[in-house]
Parts: C-alpha cells; sequence; structure tokens
C-alpha cells in the first residue's frame, strides 16, 4: 500500500491452492421445484489440491494441465473463468478489467485474464474439482484486481457458481445445507487418515441425481427431509476414526453403484484389507477409506492398486484449509 490509503499496488501472478472435498454424509432429499436437491451433507476437505495462477492479460484464456486436463473446458464453461467473470461483475471493475469469456466458436476475446490451472482432483470425480478451482479463481482474482472483497462477499459469489464452491473456499468441515451452499462449520477433533481410489472416467453429477429419483421412485420410497446425524457429529467431536468409519454415508450411493457396478470391490476390497469405513465420495466415481493411521494408508494403497480394483489410488489427510494464496507477487505501482 503506498500514498492516502489508497491501494496502488499492482499485483502480478497471483497463485492459490484449493483443496478436493469428500463427504462423510451426504442426505438428499426430494427434488425441489427448480431441479437442485434439498442436502444435508458433512464436506470434509482433504489434502488433495488443485493449484491455480491467475494474471493481467491482454486476452481472457484458460489453460489446463494435469490430471483429466484434455476433459476440462475451456473458456466460458470453464468455472474457474466463470467465477472470474462473475468477481469483475460483483465487483463493479472497469470494463477495462473486466475479464471476456471465450466467444461462443471457441475463439478468445479480450480484454481479461490468464488462468491456468494445474489439476491433481480427477475430474468428474464426486470430489468437486470443478468447484474447486472456481473458488481458487474467486481467491485469486479478488487478489490480482485488489477488489477487496471480504470471504462472505466470495462465498455468495461462489453459490452462483456451483452447489460445492462456497466450501471450497473454506474447507475444513462443514455441515451443507439447502443444495450443499449453506455452511455451518462442524466440530471436529484430531486428523484423520484416507485413501481415495480413483476409478477409470468420470460419473456426471446430474446424472447420479436422476438415477437417484428413479430408484427411490420405482421403490416407492417416501423421501424424509434430509437430518443431520448426531451420531456422527458426535464421533468427529471425539476425534476417534474407529468411531467415525461405521456412521460414514451417503444416500447417492446406490445411484453411483448402479451407474457404477464395479465400485462394489472397490469398496468390498478396502473393508477387507481393513478400512474402517468406505464410501462413495459424493456422486461418484471416487471411493474414499477411513483407516486409522498414515501406515494402514500406505498399506491400503498397495493392496487397491495390487488388487486391480482402481484406476489409482492416493493417501490424503483431512481437514485442511480451503483455498489460499501460495504466491502473490505484487510491485508498487
Ligand atoms: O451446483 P452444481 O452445478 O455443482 O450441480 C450440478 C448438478 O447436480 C445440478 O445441475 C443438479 O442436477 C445436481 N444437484 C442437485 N442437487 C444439489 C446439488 C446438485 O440436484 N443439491
Amino acid at each position: 500500500m503506498t500514498g492516502g490509503g489508497y491501494d496502488q499496488r499492482i499485483v502480478t501472478a497471483v497463485t492459490v491452492r484449493v483443496p478436493a472435498k469428500i463427504n462423510l454424509q451426504l442426505s438428499v432429499g426430494p427434488p425441489r421445484p427448480d431441479g437442485y436437491h434439498e442436502l444435508l451433507t458433512v464436506f470434509h476437505a482433504v489434502s488433495l489440491y488443485d493449484e491455480i495462477t491467475v494474471d493481467h492479460a491482454g486476452r481472457g484464456s484458460v489453460t489446463v494441465s494435469g490430471e483429466g486436463a484434455d476433459t476440462v473446458p475451456a473458456g466460458d464453461a470453464n468455472l474457474a473463468m466463470r467465477a472470474a467473470v462473475a468477481l469483475a461483475k460483483a465487483a463493479g471493475l472497469p470494463p477495462r478489467r473486466i475479464p471476456r469469456t471465450a466467444a461462443a466458436d471457441g475463439s478468445r476475446s479480450g480484454p481479461g485474464v490468464s488462468i491456468e490451472i494445474r489439476k491433481r482432483i480427477p475430474v468428474a470425480a464426486g470430489l468437486a474439482g470443478g468447484s474447486a478451482d472456481a473458488a481458487a479463481a474467486l481467491v485469486a482474482c479478488n487478489e490480482l484486481w485488489r477488489a477487496g472483497l471480504s470471504m462472505a462477499e466470495l462465498a455468495e459469489i461462489a453459490a452462483g457458481i456451483g452447489s460445492d464452491v462456497p466450501f471450497a473456499l473454506f474447507g475444513g468441515t462443514s455441515v451443507g445445507q439447502g443444495r450443499g451452499e449453506r455452511l455451518t462449520p462442524a466440530l471436529v477433533a484430531g486428523q484423520y487418515h484416507w485413501v481415495l481410489a480413483f476409478a477409470a472416467g468420470g460419473l456426471s453429477t446430474a446424472d447420479v441425481y436422476r438415477t437417484c429419483d428413479r430408484i427411490r421412485s420405482n421403490r416407492g420410497i417416501v423421501v424424509a427431509p434430509p437430518r443431520p446425524s448426531t451420531e456422527l457429529m458426535a464421533a468427529l467431536r471425539s476425534g476417534d476414526p474407529a468411531e467415525v468409519g461405521p456412521l460414514l454415508s451417503n444416500e447417492l450411493q446406490p445411484a453411483a453403484l448402479s451407474l457404477r457396478p464395479d465400485l462394489r470391490r472397490t469398496l468390498a476390497t478396502g473393508r477387507e484389507y481393513g478400512a474402517l469405513g468406505a464410501v462413495v465420495s459424493g456422486s461418484g466415481p471416487t471411493c474414499a477409506f477411513l483407516v486409522t493411521d498414515a501406515q494402514r494408508a500406505v498399506d491400503l494403497v498397495v493392496a487397491l492398486t495390487g488388487a486391480g480394483v482402481c484406476r489409482s489410488a492416493v493417501r490424503v489427510t483431512g481437514p485442511v484449509q480451503g483455498a489460499v494464496l501460495t504466491s502473490p507477487s505484487e510491485v508498487s505501482g
């Protein structure tokens, strides 16, 4: 900051790191008139990160590298670019600084911002990778443009981009209600060790919700309003993974398993090799396994990959912080 209280820094090349999420509880109500489902979910951020770097550019652009990069849309369909555009509008930035998205034919138009996304979170995997990138873009562009919006203001913009985007801003462990965008931090003791088993291919979130509705109606299930599991909340406060493991639940799991029957074997193999709990993450197809400690996590990664029941597996811990700046650079203006 220099001179008369006016922030004259020129900030360049802002990098933000943002975590994946898993759901420790996912209870799904009936479809709402707007097509979304009323949820009660417990989000938990884990140490698998995407990284994004934004910078000033003559023309708006998105480049993606890493895990599943070729399946991530570039241009105006990219959630990170949509987040940047929404932030610019909400912050009332002068037109010359508002990024324009790509034209319908895929050509770029500017002026704008360059967004570089380095992915480690698999795409369409039930880990909210796209939402994470959008949250990272909000934090990064807020810094790049010195827009000065608070986290609460960013969260409001985030909710308009996608149901899981507000959680990716904050991370930790939170109860999500509404579409998942209304958050209340949960009291959680300790650190949990997880193994994530990635599947070949992804699942469309909308398809999984539709399949969930169809299964319920075929079986004549009357859907009750989703409620928090007081047992799970108490177990999380205890910090004992052996208490938490059996309480993991996901009402989208039957739908994910009907679309991907191979995941039954993945879950069974994890349990067989000593996981305390095994659950499909969100809309899948990633499976999350809770284990006692770091060594058990290493052993389970070896067992799952050796059994050939996943594309690959990684160990992570949670909860971790949400989107954080890792390398803002600035020069005085
Ligand atoms: O909000 P987001 O774009 O991430 O949601 C993707 C899709 O998942 C929605 O279009 C909707 O079909 C489904 N969804 C839902 N109920 C929610 C969240 C998502 O039906 N609470």
